[in-house]
């Protein structure tokens, strides 16, 4: 696989976390395929009986992906689409129940380096979606939406403190002329903000975070995935997710809490989960200098009683 596609982050520990040798006859989900790192072990630590399904938004990933997984073919269904729609996915080809899913969220280092909008490092089209076949650009957001949406949208996906000047800035900007690319946005932000080298990266990625956020609709279809993930994984079967940023980390971690089986009472119906991660695994120091993409991440990982 090539390097340059994506390196893989805390792989074998989530492929761990993920296969209970226990079950019979298992099915897989990988939800982010990218490159193919995890489904390519998950391929490795399965019987050719098992069946592995990798989902991707990105066309460019799956056809990156498809070469080196070759190997899997006997066992590999790949589908296009979005992992907040794994149940509809599933059941058009006649899966409903599975042994376990895992979640590598965000982008692949690919998106990040060679699709549009997604780096403010290089002057392309504010466009940010992970998927063409979706209609909100970046542009969109920045030049369409009311201040108060721009300003809850930067404070909430952005974790920015107050954005109202920001805000402020972007909206007299627009009036001037529509802002189109990643460098008119820097632009924008840099004739407002005297920032240092190192405050100047934190706040721009920041502001990158939100926008992405918001046009690929990252946490409504992290909500969704928890809970059809629930619905669909068997007895014994596991969810496991990789985050790499606070609020989606935080949203993982109270969807296990809130079906962790210690906290429910005796009589309530439904499906609990064991939480398997106390505390969420993070990369070594090793993995971290050999991959600063990795230096976010943050696993946790359940199963389903
Ligand atoms: C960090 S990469 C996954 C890398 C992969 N684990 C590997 O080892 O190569 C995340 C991938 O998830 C995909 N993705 C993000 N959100 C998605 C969604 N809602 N539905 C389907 N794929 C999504 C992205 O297109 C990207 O290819």
């Amino acid at each position: 696989m090539s390097d340059n596609f994506h390196i893989p982050v805390l792989s074998h520990e989530a492929v761990e976390l993920l296969i209970n040798n226990d079950l019979k006859k298992k099915t897989y989900v990988d939800g982010t395929l990218g490159a193919g790192g995890y489904t390519r072990l998950i391929c490795e630590n399965t019987n050719d009986s098992d069946k592995v399904i990798a989902i991707d938004k990105d066309l460019n990933a799956i056809s990156f992906a498809e070469k080196d997984l070759e190997f899997c073919a006997n066992k590999l269904t790949i589908l296009h689409g979005n992992f907040g729609e794994v149940k509809k996915l599933l059941i058009e080809i006649g899966i409903n129940s599975i042994s376990g899913i895992v979640l590598d969220l965000g982008l692949s280092s690919f998106q990040l380096e060679h699709e549009e909008g997604f780096s403010y490092m290089r002057d392309t089209q504010l466009d940010m979606r992970a998927s063409k076949e979706e209609t909100l650009t970046a542009t969109d957001v920045i030049n369409e939406y009311d201040a108060k949406s721009l300003e809850k949208l930067f404070e909430e996906y952005g974790d920015l403190g107050k954005a109202r000047r920001l805000v402020t800035a972007i909206i007299a900007a627009r009036r001037k002329k529509i802002i189109e690319t990643t460098f008119e946005l820097v632009e924008v932000v840099e004739n407002e903000y005297k920032l240092g080298r190192k405050n100047r990266m934190d706040f721009l990625s920041k502001i990158f975070q939100a926008l992405r956020i918001e046009v690929n609709s990252e946490m409504k279809n992290l909500a969704n995935v928890l809970e059809q993930s629930l619905e669909l994984t068997e007895s014994g079967g596991r969810i496991v997710v990789v985050s790499y940023h606070s609020l989606e980390d935080r949203m993982v971690k109270n969807f296990f809490r809130d079906h962790y089986y210690k906290k429910q009472k005796d009589d309530e119906a439904g499906k609990f989960l064991n939480i398997l991660t106390k505390k969420p695994a993070i990369p070594g120091l090793q993995e971290i200098k050999s991959n600063r993409r990795s230096r976010s991440a943050k696993l946790r990982a359940a199963q389903i009683i």
